[in-house]
């Protein structure tokens, strides 16, 4: 019943069981329920993730109501079917408790396109300015930053600072000119960008919205401004999802990471998602990184308790800061997001 562990070990001292191979007889999803129950484990997943590991996780949502469910579990283990910063921000909000990814592998081109280290220089350039990252960089960039914030808090995150204080922002230079658009407050922006976010095609879009014409197009802050200039409504994938139930519009054509359209389609089944056209015909709008992760990781990770998220304790004193202040915000905000 339970994996080939051969030569578990060692692979593990590499990446994980990412070679293992999992008993083809194996009803996963019994098995992961099992494991829930006996190592009283939940599963936290982002929207993007597969369909098969939305339907068997405790909850999913974006990335505030994760680190909301992070901070508030009583479970002893979060297995977080996300990627890298998603589970490295679970530890420092419960480091106490043991954090799993199914696949280390799972990183984001975002969190890459900052590396402390540089970001570090660039700081010093501004030494009166208040750091604010989007919660999708590194544990190690949240020890240099001020407040963390995500796509559902931002705008109210940088409102939260005052008028006489500069801004960095980082890593994200398309939501940060998102929001100097949305606040009026002038930020300095580093220049990263999400490699799924910044494929979509304008001239594919406008062609696509005179074939559907009653469609609204929907986007998330992440895209660039010449493709959020054309949106009806943008938001995080939780303002997303809710935008499409309480809107009275049947069709959406949807430029973020086509996994939300799974969440989307069951709560709104006859309405028609189409997800937005990339720049060719790849599947670029799949984040890669967040589709390591597998039914069959998921169950391997939660039988052997494996690959664990571990940060050195200066990096959770340092790093948390960030997030509680970003989680005190939203509180006061009264954003509490699905
Ligand atoms: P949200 O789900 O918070 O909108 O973030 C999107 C994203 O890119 C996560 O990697
Ligand atoms: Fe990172 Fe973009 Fe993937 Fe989100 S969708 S994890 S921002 S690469």
């Amino acid at each position: 019943m339970t994996a080939t562990l051969a030569s578990a070990s060692q692979q593990l001292d590499r990446v994980g069981f990412l070679d293992l191979e999992v008993d083809p007889t194996l009803d996963l999803v019994a098995e992961i329920n099992r494991l829930k129950k006996e190592k009283n484990a939940v599963i936290l997943a982002h929207y993007y993730q597969d369909s098969e590991i939305q339907d068997i996780a405790d909850y999913i949502g974006d990335s505030l109501g994760l680190s909301q469910k992070a901070a508030a579990t009583d479970a002893d283990i979060i297995v977080f079917a996300g990627v890298h910063f998603m589970a490295e921000t679970a530890k420092m909000l419960s480091p106490g408790k043991k954090v799993l990814l199914p696949d280390l592998k799972a990183g984001c081109s975002l969190a890459d396109s900052c590396p402390p280290a540089l970001f570090r220089k660039f700081k010093e350039k501004y030494p009166d300015h208040i750091v604010v990252s989007y919660i999708n960089c590194t544990a190690e960039l949240k020890t240099l930053t001020d407040i963390c914030c995500t796509s559902t808090n931002a705008v109210q995150v940088i409102e939260s600072i005052p008028h006489d204080r500069p801004i960095i922002f980082a890593p994200d230079k398309n939501l940060g000119a998102y929001l100097i658009k949305k606040t009026g407050r002038d930020m300095v922006l580093w220049n990263g960008a999400c490699m799924v976010h910044e494929i979509f095609s304008h001239e594919r879009i406008v062609k696509l919205r005179q074939r559907h014409p009653n469609a609204k197009f929907i986007a998330h802050p992440e895209c660039e401004a010449h493709i959020l200039d054309m949106a009806d409504y943008i938001g995080s994938t939780t303002g997303l999802l809710k935008f499409t139930i309480n809107d009275p519009s049947q069709e959406y054509i949807v430029a973020t990471e086509a996994g939300i359209l799974h969440q989307m389609q069951k709560s709104s089944p006859h309405k028609t998602f189409i997800p937005a056209p990339p720049e060719n015909n790849c599947a670029c709008n799949d984040c890669p990184h967040m589709k390591r992760n597998t039914l069959e990781k998921l169950y391997l990770c939660m039988e052997h308790e494996l690959p664990e998220i571990v940060l050195p304790d200066w990096v959770i004193r340092e790093g948390r800061a960030s997030i509680d202040r970003m989680l005190d915000i939203s509180a006061k905000a009264g954003l509490i997001s699905g």
